[in-house]
């Protein structure tokens, strides 16, 4: 146990307050920083608190996984049917502290043996970014660290550069329980926005389907999350035409997602399902299985849709060389087997190489904020080494994603003749 971080969680518990007596524990570190030598990989460590996760990862700038823990409060917040962002501030206090002890631990290293603290600052829950961004703020005080500010969407699209080479530019989609956006990533640093949800985040919608289902009832699906749940109810349905869902925004040419719509179909469908077979307090309706799978393929089809318009854009724009296209998916919706295996067949329809992030990566992590710290270390770009400055670095929970082309796509008008995605799934 790093005694020092120990410290940090006393000192949290009186508001983060620093003191000379901890300053001084740290002289010997911040001597062996400065002696440390120039060519050894640099060595990162990520925190990771924007929703429900407190993450720690620690990345070398060759890639290499150094150490990781996490600790989740998705059971947690089952209950609640959602996140309730008290409880998660609460639970990120009590957590954060073993979390950056343990993936320490596990790298078998100590706080001074890291070059920088990148943090995620921005978009996400006001109370849980708070306390990740206090806490990366600490250790790069006390440690006299740099510290990296890190856009947790954008960490989710350079992850997938962790473990395979991923050319620039690309696109991007990144499917979440509170995101829905195709981008293309230009450069570490450089991203366009093609489009995103109008209303929900698909994994919420899969979230609030799977307990209004009641899958939770069904014991093998009682830890799981809504989405992997639903995933799983879905692969045992015998009838996947028994429910049907109308198109989503057919007219509109854009690449912008809405998931309202099949959210409230669903519902309806539940209650008209209830009342027919008399289903009360913890029964299931019978056909429970069909409708999670028309369900995951209307959502999964509008999702292949809007990618599809985006290659389309990108194809009419001539943004991407011809031989070298290729697609990335990445956050917790992208773990979904189906929707991946839809994916790639847009991509090979396409001519786009399809790259999932390893879904252990997918859903929030350390790794990748430590990650994006790694790109952003090797490039110089938002390394802060002023302690004054990394003080005044202010959390964002609402922060756009790059550059704004939405508009462009609308102006594109690109009509598409869509790949028969149902039909080439079953
Ligand atoms: O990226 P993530 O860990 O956190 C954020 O929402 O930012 O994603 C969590 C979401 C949850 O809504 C969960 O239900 C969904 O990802 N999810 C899935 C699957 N696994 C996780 N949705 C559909 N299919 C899955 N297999
Ligand atoms: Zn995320």
């Amino acid at each position: 146990m790093t005694w020092t971080i120990r410290l940090f969680h006393k000192c949290q518990q009186k508001h983060f307050i620093n003191t000379r007596a901890f300053l001084h524990s740290y002289k010997n570190d911040v001597e062996r920083v400065q002696n440390s030598q120039p060519d050894k990989p640099a060595i990162i460590l990520g925190v990771e608190s924007s929703c429900d996760e407190t993450g720690c990862g620690i990345v070398d700038s060759t890639g290499t996984i150094l150490g990781e823990a996490i600790s989740s409060q998705q059971l947690n917040h089952l209950n609640f049917g959602g996140i309730i962002p008290t409880i998660a501030q609460m639970l990120h206090r009590d957590n954060i502290t073993k979390v950056c002890e343990d993936a320490l631990q596990s790298a078998n290293l100590k706080l001074r043996d890291v070059d920088a603290i990148a943090t995620t600052v921005k978009p996400g829950i006001r109370p849980s970014l708070g306390i990740g961004t206090k806490f990366g703020k600490y250790l790069a005080k006390i440690g006299n660290k740099p510290f990296i500010p890190i856009h947790h969407m954008e960490a989710h699209a350079l992850t997938a550069r962790i473990q395979e080479k991923v050319d620039f530019p690309y696109l991007v989609l990144l499917i979440s329980g509170g995101h829905c956006l195709l981008g293309i990533v230009e450069s570490t640093n450089k991203f366009y926005l093609l489009g995103t949800t109008k209303d929900n985040a698909p994994g919420e919608v899969f979230d609030k389907i799977a307990r209004r289902l009641k899958l939770r009832n069904i014991p093998e699906f009682n830890t799981l999350s809504g989405g992997q749940a639903l995933e799983i109810a879905a692969s045992k349905a015998t009838d996947i035409n028994q429910f049907a869902f109308s198109p989503i925004m057919t007219r509109l040419y854009d690449c912008n997602f809405s998931f309202a719509g099949i959210q409230s179909t669903c519902k309806r469908y539940i209650q008209f399902e209830e009342e027919k077979h008399n289903i009360i307090a913890d029964m299931l309706i019978p056909d429970v299985y069909n409708l999670c799978a028309a369900f995951q393929l209307a959502a999964i089809t509008h999702v292949c849709q809007r990618t599809q318009r985006a290659m389309k854009f990108i194809e009419k724009m001539s943004l991407f060389p011809e031989n070298k296209r290729t697609l990335v998916i990445s956050g917790g919706v992208a773990c979904n087997n189906l929707l991946a295996k839809a994916l790639s067949i847009v991509c090979s329809e396409l001519g786009y190489k399809f790259i999932r992030t390893p879904p252990k990566l997918c859903t929030d992590n350390g790794i990748m904020i430590a990650w994006n710290g790694v790109e952003k270390w090797i490039t110089g770009t938002d390394i802060i080494t002023d302690p004054c400055e990394i003080e005044k670095v202010e959390i964002e929970p609402k922060a756009s994603f790059g550059e704004n082309w939405i508009q462009r796509v609308q102006a594109a008008n690109v009509k598409c003749e869509w790949i028969p995605i149902k039909r080439k799934l079953y």
